[in-house]
This record gives C-alpha cells, structure tokens and sequence, in this order.
C-alpha cells in the first residue's frame, strides 16, 4: 500500500506552481451533460476524484479525450440515465451528476452517496429543489430515482448555502422552463466557476457570488472551450506549508481574492502576505502567533482549510480555537496529530490547540482528503521521520503533491 513519507524539512523556501480547482472541474464537467456537442476544458487537474468522473461520464456515453490538463468531453450523444454505485461510491462530488442527466434525459438513476467520515452529509436540499422545479423522486435500493418531462422554473430557498444544491440547481435551471431563483444560495468561487462556464455556453445566470442568483432557462446551449480557477484550497494548503516551517515561498496560479479569509488569519498569526494579480508571496520567517477560527461558508473561512490550520496552530505561539461549524466530524486528524505530540482537545464542534509544542515524527494515518494534507504539514515540521497511511485520500485531491512540496525543499516521498 502506498505510503506518504516525509521527514522534517527545515524551512520550505522557493515556488509552487498550483493546478486547477477539483472543486470546480467535478461540476463543469458534470455540467458537459447538458451540451450537444463538443466541450473543451483547461486547467483540469489529474486527480483520483477526476478520473472516476470521466469514468462515469464515458460510461454515459461521452467521448473523452486527455492531455496533460486539457480535457474535452463529446457528448453529442448520451445513451444513459443510470450513474454506476462503484465510481459514483469513491467521491462525493458525484452527485452533481443528478441535475444534468435530469436535465438532459428526463430521468436520473443516482446512486445515493451514503455516509462519508467527515459527517452525515445528507442530500435533502438538493432533492427539495428539485422537486419545486417538478421532478418527481423516488427512493429505493441505494438509488435516488429523478424524473420530469421539463424541469419548470422555481423559487427555492436553501436552508443552508450548501455548495453542491446550489451547483445542482444552478445546472437544473439552465434548460428548464422560465426563471429559478435560488435564494440563500453558496457564494463560493467554485459555483461562480460553474456559471462563468454556463454563461460562455448561452445560460443566462446572474447574481453568482451573491446569496441570490437567478438563471433564466434557455432551450439548448452550445460548446466552447473555458478553462476553469486555480484550487484555492491547495493554495491555502501551500501557504500553510511555508508557514508551518516558518518558511517563504511564492505560490503561482492563484487568485488572492479567493484566499482573501485564510491570507487574513495567515497575517493575524503573524505571516507576511504580498498578493499579486496570480500569485501569493509568503514570508513566515517570524514565530507565528495563534488565532481564533471559525469555518463558514464563502466568504469565512474555509471548512476545507480547518485542518491544515489544526497543523499549523501546534506549532504556533498561545491557545488557538477552531469551531467547525460546516460539518459535524471533521476532527479525524486530531487523534493523529496528538500521536505526534500536539495537545488538542476537542470539546464538541471546537477544538482548542496548545502550542508551541514539538511535534515528533510517527506513523499515522489520513482519514480523509484534507485531514491528511494536515498530517504531511505536521510532518514537514516534526522531528525525524513521518510515516502516513490512506495516501489514497490525499490523492483525491492534490495532484503531485510530493513533488510540488519537494520543489520548495520538503523531504518528501511517496513509498
Ligand atoms: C463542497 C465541497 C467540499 C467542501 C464543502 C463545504 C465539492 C465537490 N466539495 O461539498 O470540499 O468542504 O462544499 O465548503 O465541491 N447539507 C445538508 N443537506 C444537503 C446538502 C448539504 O444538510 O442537501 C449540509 C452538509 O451536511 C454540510 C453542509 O450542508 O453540513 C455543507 O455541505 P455542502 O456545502 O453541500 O458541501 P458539498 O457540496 O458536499
């Protein structure tokens, strides 16, 4: 089984080059469904969560072709409404397929995503919005069944800004009849993203980026070519790396605006941050200070950065505080991290962090995606070596991440 090692690295000096966003790619390409024709995509990032999407959208019937990070996707034909349980079962992104098969075929067979480590993760608000848009649902034998002769524009108003409802409706409303309206809706550059892209097709969306947006329905739209954002979590988890190792370094491809909350809590702590038009200076030489964090949706900040910062608090000066308030059980790396002398105590959604403290090397294993980018951060400033297991979770979501860190100076080697 492959194994992540890394042993302290003294402090990371040098440039980082960060690919494009697996947070927006999962619905671009999902959203590929809803044309006739031939979509050209850039700035895809190769990655686990990616491959399965493929997968999926082949197995739909889309002619897929790769290069490097280009990725164009031919579905002037799709043969299927069934999403298979096996690559639907590895990510949770695969739900995003829902609004477009919907859309495009009548009739959708999800597989149900179940349970992930990180929380229930339940599907209600997107099946909710898909019911006032007039599709009829069914449940049964692990799949959700969707169906609709044409999707009728609605009002519908998120109990919370979840990101993935706001990504289905967005896609459910783009071809359906009339004008939805999706109030309380994520604000995440992600879901901008997405309607960018939509847009370049012929969509008419408005208010992205604001809890409001509205989507006028179109009869069809037509392929371009859109290359999608920069993923600003591994940017986050790069920032993060300097600063553990009270480094300095410059991260490119990047937009700052979207890091405007973690570059904030990164200048708290005592990080020096220089924002460019696409790319982030870094300059953490000085001892860094604890801070108090609370994940939010867009724009607080980010519930996929909270356990990069669990990391980077042990090795900051005072008593930091993290309150969750996304996802209830994303404390997996906790009991690992304190395997490598942190003193972290979780007391409900919080977890209250001691430092500094020397971290020492250990075996330890990666739970889930994020968690396990905390593990190689803590790695990188912990003495002697650091074994950890469950690359595969890590795989999901950074693309050479070894080697990307390695280039900054990082002892690091997949086994
Ligand atoms: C997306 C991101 C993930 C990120 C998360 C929050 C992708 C592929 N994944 O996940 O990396 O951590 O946003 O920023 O983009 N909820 C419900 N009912 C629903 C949907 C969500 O109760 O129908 C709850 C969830 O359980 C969770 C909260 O809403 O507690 C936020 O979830 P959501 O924003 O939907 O996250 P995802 O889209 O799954």
């Amino acid at each position: 089984m492959t194994k992540i090692i890394v042993k302290n690295s003294g402090s990371l000096i040098g440039t980082v080059c960060c690919s494009g966003s697996k947070n927006s790619a999962l619905p671009i390409l999902s959203a590929t469904i809803l044309t006739n024709g031939i979509t050209s995509l850039s700035n895809i990032p190769r990655l686990s969560d990616i491959d399965n999407m493929l997968l999926i959208l082949e197995g739909l019937g889309a002619k897929i072709s790769q290069n490097r990070d280009k990725v164009r996707v031919d579905f002037n034909e799709c043969k299927g409404y069934v999403t298979p349980y096996e690559p639907m079962s590895k990510f949770r992104g695969s739900f995003l397929l829902a609004a477009p098969l919907l859309s495009r075929m009548g009739k959708a067979r999800i597989s149900m995503p179940g349970g992930c480590p990180i929380g229930n993760r339940p599907i209600d608000l997107h099946l909710k919005g898909f019911a006032a848009l007039g599709a009829a649902i069914e449940n049964g034998h692990g799949y959700v069944d969707l169906s609709c002769k044409r999707l009728k524009g609605a009002k519908v108003y998120l109990d919370f800004p979840s990101v993935g409802a706001t990504e289905n409706l967005i896609m459910a409303g783009t071809l359906a009849q009339g004008e939805t309206i999706i109030e309380n809706a994520a604000c995440e550059p992600e879901i901008v993203d997405l309607a960018n892209f939509l847009n370049q097709q012929g969509a008419k969306i408005s208010g992205m980026g604001s809890d409001t947006i509205k989507i006028l329905g179109v009869d069809s739209l037509t392929p371009t070519e859109y290359s999608i954002i920069s993923d600003r979590i591994e940017a986050g988890t790069f920032m993060s790396a300097f600063a553990i190792t009270n480094g300095k370094g410059i991260i490119k491809n990047v937009n700052p605006m979207h890091l405007k909350p973690v570059t904030a809590k990164l200048t708290e702590m005592g990080a020096k941050i220089t924002e460019k038009k696409n790319s982030l200076i870094i300059d953490a030489t000085s001892s860094l200070s604890a801070a108090s964090i609370k994940t939010l949706p867009f724009p607080g900040f980010p519930t996929d950065m909270q356990a990069q910062f669990s990391s980077l608090m042990c090795e900051a000066e005072g008593t930091g505080i993290i309150v969750e308030t996304v996802f209830e059980n994303r404390f997996l790396h906790i009991g690992e991290l304190n395997r490598m002398g942190a003193d972290i105590r979780i007391d409900g959604r919080s977890s209250v962090i001691e430092g500094p403290k020397k971290l020492s090397g250990a075996k330890v294993t990666a739970y889930d995606l994020r968690g396990g980018a905390a593990l190689v951060l803590a790695g990188l400033c912990a003495a002697g070596e650091t074994e950890i297991d469950g690359v595969k979770h890590i795989q999901r979501g950074y693309e050479h991440l070894c080697d990307k860190l390695h280039s900054a100076g990082a002892d690091i080697f997949l086994e």
